[in-house]
């Protein structure tokens, strides 16, 4: 088993039957994915419902059998699983660059207990060391927007495919990416900076959301639990 495999095994060990999960995004959850719909397959687990995060997983989901519901029908969700970009030390993440993120933080917010799962390569001193963060925004004069992330401290792009096009993410809309080189100074500084943006749907910093961590690494899976608690 590679190490996203076995944060999200140690993951699965957290669900249990009768419960409502967020089901994330990219391709460390998408093992979480198949290991939830095997495990609701062979009878381990019964009465399971997710909500998906992103078109992907929702098909992924459906695919292996696991009933899908909307965040409507049961806003408040027992568990929430996803992996993350970077994660620092006080749990907060850099998430979406699996273009996600508006989809993620709106399921995530509504769990009881939000898992992050991550092999170690993920862990950060100070969240924009190891990569961009990503933001979703409407097409609409998004050249202007772009102008002015670049006077935040930051190097940021529209994100483009191979081909060349805007990339767009499930809701229709573009994303970019924001180089900070180092490290973003203030994480939750730049987040009320960029929420106050109109034209910019959502950010990339999920800050004091995460409840435990999984890190998978090579000598062991360890699972840290916040020291406030699970909500
Ligand atoms: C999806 O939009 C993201 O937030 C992912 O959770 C994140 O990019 C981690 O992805 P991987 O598990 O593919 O590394």
């Amino acid at each position: 088993m590679n190490l996203k495999q076995q944060a999200a095994q140690k993951a699965l060990t957290f669900v249990q039957s009768g419960m409502t999960l967020g089901l994330g995004s990219g391709s460390t959850t998408a093992y979480f994915v198949d290991m939830l719909g095997e495990s609701i397959q062979q009878g381990r687990l019964t009465h399971i419902k997710g909500v998906p995060t992103s078109t992907a997983t929702a098909e992924q989901a459906r695919a292996i059998g696991i009933p899908l519901i909307p965040l409507s029908k049961h806003p408040n969700l027992d568990l929430a699983v996803d992996g993350a970009d970077e994660v620092d030390p006080h749990f907060n993440l850099i998430k979406g660059l699996g273009r996600a993120l508006l989809r993620e933080k709106i399921v995530e917010i509504h769990a009881q207990r939000f898992v992050i799962i991550i092999d170690e390569s993920k862990l950060v001193t100070t969240l924009g060391q190891r990569g961009p963060l990503p933001l979703e925004l409407v097409k609409f004069e998004y050249e202007v927007q772009i102008d002015w992330l670049n006077t935040l401290g930051c190097r940021a792009e529209l994100w483009l495919e191979d081909d060349g096009t805007p990339a767009i993410t499930d809701n229709g809309n573009y994303l970019v990416r924001c180089w900070f080189g180092n490290a973003i100074p203030d994480a939750y500084v730049l987040a009320d900076t960029l929420a106050r943006r109109p034209g910019i749907v959502e950010h990339g910093l999920f800050l004091d959301m995460a409840d435990t961590v999984i890190v998978a690494g090579s000598d062991q899976v360890s699972v840290l639990e916040h020291p406030k608690g699970a909500k």
